[in-house]
């Protein structure tokens, strides 16, 4: 397949998507590899996302924003909508995606087992197998079973942060500083609800600054305390379903 990658045809897309479905998960990284390298091709794959032909999860943060790399108003919007706003990954990152990648492929870890870790770092944020918080995305929307996409987003979630889950910092003229998301943005008032799911009504004369945060709310290393195992086992858990 990467012999494909030297041409410039536009016809390298359409005939690649086309295959999507009888590849497999290692066909679909050089498949994305490729189609990310030019921007027409990755025009075609965006495209097929947007219009639900193609998960979005079937797509590495990586190669969102190497498309993203070849800039143009179109592309960029795509991989706004679907990505949000992607950062290039740090090191200690990086590698710490290696070692969760390689644990996870070694052997298979224990749902169950698995459950009881994904309740204490994750279920007061999200919502999955219906029960859990509404900070973050609801994970029963997602196909978690693509390591390509799970691992990332769990280990490194300031790679894409999405518009409507992004959080805020506000500082009100009496210097309070409080964080938390916009429930409602009213003209003379804002309805900030913080991480703990508590609503405050603040007056908009009391507010001297209101910022998005330039981070996820979604903590960074939220696996780094954990045992191999309970690695296995919370990965088990998620991507089982
Ligand atoms: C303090 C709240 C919080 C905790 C705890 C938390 N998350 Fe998140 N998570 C978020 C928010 C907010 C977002 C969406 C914003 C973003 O993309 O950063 C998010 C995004 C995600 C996404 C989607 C990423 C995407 O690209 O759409 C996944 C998957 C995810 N979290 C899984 C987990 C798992 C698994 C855990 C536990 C190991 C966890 N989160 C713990 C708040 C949290």
């Amino acid at each position: 397949m990467t012999a494909l990658q030297r041409f410039e045809s536009d016809q390298i897309a359409p005939a690649l998507l086309d295959r999507w479905e009888i590849m497999s998960g290692r066909e679909h990284e050089t498949a994305q590899n490729i189609l990310s390298s030019r921007a027409n091709w990755s025009l075609a794959l965006l495209q097929a996302v947007d219009q639900g032909k193609l998960a979005r999860e079937a797509i590495k943060p990586a190669s969102a924003l190497a498309m993203e790399n070849h800039g143009g108003k179109t592309l960029i919007a795509l991989v706004r909508k679907h990505w949000g706003q992607l950062r290039q990954s740090n090191e200690a990152r990086q590698k710490r995606m290696a070692e969760v990648a390689k644990l996870v492929a070694e052997k298979k870890g224990n749902a169950q087992a698995g459950t009881a870790v994904y309740q204490a770092l994750c279920s007061a944020c999200h919502r999955y197998r219906g029960k859990g918080g509404n900070i973050g995305p609801n994970l029963d929307a997602y196909q978690l079973n693509n390591p390509g996409f799970i691992i990332p987003a769990v280990v490194d979630p300031n790679l894409g942060i999405r518009e409507e889950f992004a959080g805020f910092n506000v500082i009100t003229k009496d210097n309070q500083r409080l964080t938390g998301f916009i429930a409602q943005n009213a003209p003379r008032f804002i309805v900030l609800r913080d991480l703990a799911q508590n609503s405050i009504t603040l007056p908009r004369a009391e507010i001297k600054d209101l910022k998005a945060m330039p981070v996820s709310l979604m903590p960074e290393g939220i696996t780094d305390a954990l045992t191999d195992q309970q690695v296995r086992d919370l990965f088990a858990y998620l991507m089982g379903k």
